[in-house]
């Protein structure tokens, strides 16, 4: 790679001692999250999640699931029929712009009304349905029902929601309605969604990860470890999956030695300033938001289509005033390319710039941007699995993952595995699991075990 381009990305490049840097400051930010004396001052705020119970494949019934948290909702209707078995029927709705910023109480109106027709459409109006909401975003919770939402993150901002309790507000949409007999009987995260649906399939599962629009992690822990957890709650179960909120980490600082200033940037841009610090380094709604901000300085630099004279400041102009024009799913594209017909490569350059056949050389130097910011987001996240990981007393961990970043990328799991085996302790074994819908089946699973609480 050319010298200008390399020094270009040399600020993303994590180098070992960065990496076991960010991964001591992690480990001390989660212990601080789980003490009730610093949980205060952790930006991990480690919520008990109320999901004490891992699913033993055994579990039956239909339930409802809603799944809000990313840039689409689904209402989903689910089968869960022993044997580790469950199937899924399920309906996407947009949710538009303004209602992502708009009053909440229209939010939780449009949810009750594609519930409504999704039910209808099922034929199960007039049947009791207990529903589990995967609301992804950080809650406190009381128990498993009961979440208040602490701030919005990704992109939404809808004033009269937060310290307010969600299920509260979909049960009083729903209520309004009248028109179906629908019980919220469970909240979750959709990394809790994604843990409870591993471990239906494999119970060796004990760490739940997005990568997605957003990303945050839960792992299982050992109740005793869970200080902000009451006592009631640690008598029968010994375990609690909690959700960390890792997406928060780096708001004291923690993360400014290796920030750079095209994080910097998008953060200033961003509705939710200085918050979410890691998540920007490493979630979807971002990634693509940074290669945009690389490409308007390699273009100034004069790193990048070289050959195109008086033009390079045309294309620098374009970037520049289309903020979000280089998606996420573009970095996976360039990423999955072949040579030498470089097909997605050359077709995204196009349409960026109209050029017609883009050379080799700055099909190479695009890609090699892409690698930086995908493989830096990547040690960051193996970073947070490995700190959990080595949390766990047992010896062999399974961790599923979802997101699209992670599920589209073509080495995203590679890299994580790369950084996970220079920090997993080294008498652990690790194997990391794709879930399927954990945001539907888990969601199910955890109303299950919610109704067996009961
Ligand atoms: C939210 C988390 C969520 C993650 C992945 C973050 O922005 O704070 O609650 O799990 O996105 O969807």
């Amino acid at each position: 790679m050319d010298v200008e381009l390399r020094e270009l990305m040399q600020a993303f490049v994590l180098s070992d001692y960065q990496v076991q840097e960010v991964y001591s400051r992690f480990c001390l930010e989660i212990a601080k999250g789980l003490r009730r004396s610093t949980n205060s001052q952790s930006n991990t705020k480690c919520f008990p999640t109320y999901v004490q119970e891992l699913p033993t494949g055994d579990e039956m019934g239909k339930y409802l699931a809603l799944d809000l948290g990313g840039t689409n909702f689904r209402v989903l209707l689910v089968s869960l029929k022993g044997h580790h078995d469950a199937t899924v029927e399920s309906q996407i709705y947009a949710v538009p712009k303004d209602l992502m910023i708009g009053p909440g109480v229209e939010l939780f109106d449009h949810i009750a009304e594609c519930l409504a027709k999704f039910v209808h459409k099922h034929n199960m109006s007039s049947a009791y349905l207990p529903l589990g909401f995967t609301f992804s975003f950080p809650c406190v919770q009381a128990g498993l029902k009961e979440a208040m939402l602490t701030r919005w993150t990704k992109g939404f901002g809808c004033p009269g929601v937060e310290g307010e309790d969600v299920g509260r507000m979909l049960h009083e949409a729903i209520r309004r309605r009248g028109d179906a007999d629908i019980a919220v009987v469970a909240l979750l995260n959709d990394t809790t969604g994604t843990l409870m649906s591993c471990a239906h399939r494999n119970p060796e599962c004990r760490v739940g990860v997005i990568v997605g629009t957003g990303c945050n992690a839960c792992y299982v822990e050992h109740v005793d470890n869970v200080d902000l957890l009451d006592a009631q709650f640690k008598r029968k179960e010994k375990q609690i999956i909690v959700n960390c909120e890792w997406g928060a980490f780096g708001e004291s600082g923690q993360l400014d030695f290796v920030r750079t200033e095209y994080d910097n940037e998008v953060d200033r841009k961003s509705i939710n300033r200085a918050q979410q610090l890691f998540e920007k380094m490493t979630s979807g709604m971002y990634l693509g938001e940074l290669v945009r901000l690389v490409l308007v300085r390699a273009l100034e630099r004069n790193a990048i289509f070289k050959g195109a004279g008086n033009r390079r400041a045309e294309y620098a102009a374009i970037l520049q005033h289309n903020i979000d024009i280089f998606e996420t799913k573009h970095i996976s594209e360039i990423e999955s390319d072949t040579f030498p017909e470089l097909a997605n490569t050359r077709r995204i350059i196009k349409q960026l710039f109209g050029i017609e056949k883009a050379s080799v050389e700055d099909c190479q130097k695009l890609r090699y941007i892409c690698e930086c910011i995908s493989s830096r987001a990547a040690t960051l996240v193996a970073i947070g699995i490995s700190g959990l990981i080595n949390r766990i007393a047992d010896r062999k961990v399974v961790v599923g993952i979802d997101g699209s970043v992670y599920r589209y990328h073509p080495k995203f799991d590679t890299y994580i595995r790369n950084t996970m085996h220079k920090l997993v302790k080294s008498d652990k074994e690790f194997d990391i699991m794709l879930s399927e819908d954990g945001s539907g089946r888990g969601a199910a699973l955890v109303a299950a075990v919610a109704s067996k609480t009961k």
